[in-house]
């Protein structure tokens, strides 16, 4: 079918009580991965484009992609810029077809950031687009500070409200304790779930939760044996995403996972099969471990026959 409303997706997650996955796409591969394996299960799902997958591979052809596969398949495809910085590749992405986008403008001070939110929400809602917008940093484990100071990257929960009501975006990405990429913990998950609690409170907002990814032993399993050195990683565990599924998250972001899949598979090739040297050979096992991926997840987000 045509592609669907992002928060058409998201509201009916949100009343009855799962998440929908938000897989980031860099290449047709993984293109083919998140919806084949969503229409397997069932499931409506979610593509994400980044600034930067936008920049590797051309707006047209990642919006292109995404909506000849949807219109192919039975289940709801939302086609979604992540992390959006520049006014123009808002514009670009409406022009586009995509049916939600994220202004990012955590970084900028509050009031800067309603105020370019705000023009955001103008122009997306007058074409019929979503919008996604976020309060609070996501900070690497990597970086050296300390627990109080982790805390200010959280979000305010009573700015969260005053952000939503005054920007009326309509879905929220609350900083509640992940991060992106494979490093995310020091030790166990942690979520700080009483943030959540008033946040969805407050807002009463579809939630996103961006730095999802699992890192599972799966993953690290196939990697430590294919060579990809990932020493140290760790990503955000199913227990504790499923309780924040409960508490308000109805998206769930996943690129890190799918990175690791898509390089487990082409090392696989590479390293056991010397001769090859046909593309098809060496992405098509990429896209099964990519496949695997999204499987797990939607199982994970609850959203198995919700397509
Ligand atoms: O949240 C960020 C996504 O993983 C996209 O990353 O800008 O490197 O494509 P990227
Ligand atoms: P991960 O790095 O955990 O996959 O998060 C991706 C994300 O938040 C995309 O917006
Ligand atoms: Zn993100």
């Amino acid at each position: 079918m045509a592609l669907v409303s992002t928060l058409e997706i998201l509201e009916k997650a949100d009343k009855e009580g799962y998440a929908v996955g938000a897989f980031n796409i860099n290449n047709m591969e993984t293109v083919i991965a998140i919806i084949e394996a969503a229409v397997e299960l069932d499931s409506p799902v979610i593509v994400g484009v980044s600034e930067s997958a936008i920049r590797y591979m051309g707006i047209k052809m990642a919006a292109g992609m995404v909506k000849t596969l949807a219109e192919a398949v039975p289940i709801s495809v939302g086609l979604h810029l992540d992390h959006g910085k520049k006014m123009e590749t808002i514009k670009e992405a409406v022009k586009n077809g995509f049916t939600s986008v994220m202004i990012d403008a955590s970084d900028r001070p509050f009031e800067e950031n309603v105020k370019i939110t705000k023009k955001v929400v103008e122009i997306a809602h007058s074409a019929g687009v979503s919008v996604e917008a976020e309060l609070g940093k996501l900070p690497g484990p990597e970086d050296d500070i300390s627990i109080e100071e982790r805390e200010a990257f959280l979000v305010n929960p009573e700015e969260a409200e005053k952000f939503v009501d005054q920007t009326g975006i309509d879905f929220f990405a609350p900083a509640i304790g992940t991060s992106h990429g494979a490093f995310k913990f020091k030790a166990k998950s942690k979520l700080d779930f009483e943030r959540l609690r008033l946040v969805k409170e407050k807002t009463q907002v579809p939630l996103v939760l961006h730095g999802a990814s699992s890192v599972n032993k799966k993953l690290l399993g196939a990697a430590e044996k294919y060579g990809l050195e990932l020493s140290g990683a760790r990503g955000l565990c199913s227990e504790v995403l499923k309780k924040a599924i409960k508490k308000g998250i109805n998206k769930v972001n996943t690129d890190t996972d799918l990175r690791i899949a898509f390089t487990v598979g082409i090392r696989s090739v590479l390293l056991q099969e010397p001769s090859v040297f046909d593309p098809r050979k060496i992405m098509g096992p990429a896209m099964d471990f990519m496949k695997d991926v999204v499987k797990e997840r939607i199982e994970v987000l609850g959203s198995v026959n919700k397509g």
